[in-house]
């Protein structure tokens, strides 16, 4: 089976080819233009993903050598997301199954990243925890099979990406901040300066991340009368923040892995990019000889591969013809729960 995945539900946008779950192209076009505005401008994102997105399928299916032709179906993300940006992926989808008389399966963003372990090709057998850590998600979920998940725990407040972005914001780094704390963090001293760990210690699975970012504002505001004197500080501020959430997501993981006997934990989403986070996670998967997956880069940020490999799944499992009801639209909201 042969499938063209779709993802625009914020700023990538991508296209994917997945064949009996192997990925033949995944193309990614990230829109570099929201960091002059510090965050995703909803409007302009919407627009150029109607620029590109024809450019991007076609890319795809040339990276994969396939003709639209040879398609068994398309997967495209139908929620949650930026409203404007996911119409233009649905529509473009929408387009192309009623030309070449195709199914398609909406499919779930969230989702997408919850399975992403199996782009690795590696064996990886339910149920797994998955940790989804993003600039909109820190959520917790325990997987036992591709219909069937529940969330252990997610964040009161921010995200931790949210977290990262917001504090390099006050710490006068550039959008997205994430990467550029990891960068920072590399030359500077985690120990040097105590940041609150929320929740670390509570009986549950949930995160909470703005008490760090208001502690880091007090930090600044009590220490550095002058902008300027920050910056000799930096690499340790940002290890030490950087510290602070990764203890925490780290902590809350592996707690999750014990309560459910779990032996395999996946880590997806933007922030599973932090080389910190890898590293203490790795630590911790080998010191306890449990199986750690972090998918590569490609896979763990905004793709069209997750959500091609989930529609095949789900194409291979569902009578076809159920797909060729084209009504669904686009929604923003996550679901909350699996029988949300
Ligand atoms: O999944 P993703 O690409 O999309 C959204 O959720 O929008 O995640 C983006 C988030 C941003 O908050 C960014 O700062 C964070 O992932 N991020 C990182 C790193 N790379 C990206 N955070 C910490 N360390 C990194 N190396
Ligand atoms: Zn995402």
């Amino acid at each position: 089976m042969k499938v063209l995945g779709i993802e625009t539900s914020c700023d990538e946008t991508s296209a994917s080819i997945v064949e009996n779950g192997i990925t033949k192209s995944n193309v990614i076009s990230s829109q570099a233009i929201h960091n002059i505005f510090g965050g995703v401008v909803p409007e302009v994102a919407s627009r150029i993903h109607i620029q590109i997105i024809s450019q991007v399928v076609s890319e795809a299916l040339q990276k994969a050598g396939a003709k639209i032709q040879e398609l068994d179906g398309i997967a495209v993300t139908n929620r949650p997301g930026l409203i404007g940006s996911l119409i233009v992926g649905i529509n473009y989808a929408k387009g192309l199954a009623l030309r070449y008389n195709l199914p398609i399966v909406p499919i779930d963003h969230i989702e997408g990243h919850i399975y992403s372990g199996f782009l690795e090709g590696i064996p990886l057998e339910f149920p797994f925890v998955t940790l989804v850590v993003s600039g909109g998600h820190t959520t917790l979920y325990y997987v036992r099979s591709f219909v069937d998940y529940e969330i252990l725990g997610a964040t009161r407040d921010d995200a931790a990406g949210e977290a990262f972005d917001k504090i390099g914001k006050l710490l006068g780094l550039g959008y997205p901040a994430g990467p550029i704390i990891d960068k920072l963090a590399k030359t500077g001293n985690a120990n040097k300066f105590s940041f609150p760990r929320g929740l670390i210690n509570s009986n549950d699975f949930d995160f909470s991340f703005s008490g760090l970012k208001t502690s880091v504002r007090y930090f600044i505001q009590k220490n550095y009368k002058n902008p300027q004197e920050i910056e000799k500080d930096l690499p340790d501020i940002c290890a030490s923040v950087q510290e602070a959430i990764v203890e925490v997501l780290t902590v809350k993981s592996f707690r999750a892995m014990e309560s459910t006997n779990a032996s395999t934990l996946v880590i997806a989403g933007g922030v599973s990019a932090n080389s910190r986070l890898r590293e203490l996670a790795m630590l911790e998967a080998e010191g306890r000889g449990l199986q750690l997956v972090v998918p590569r880069l490609q896979y763990c940020m905004d793709n069209a591969a997750m959500i091609a490999l989930l529609g095949e799944v789900k194409l291979k499992n569902t009578p076809k013809e159920l797909f060729y009801n084209y009504l669904f639209n686009a929604n923003p909201t996550p679901i909350r729960a699996k029988l949300d």
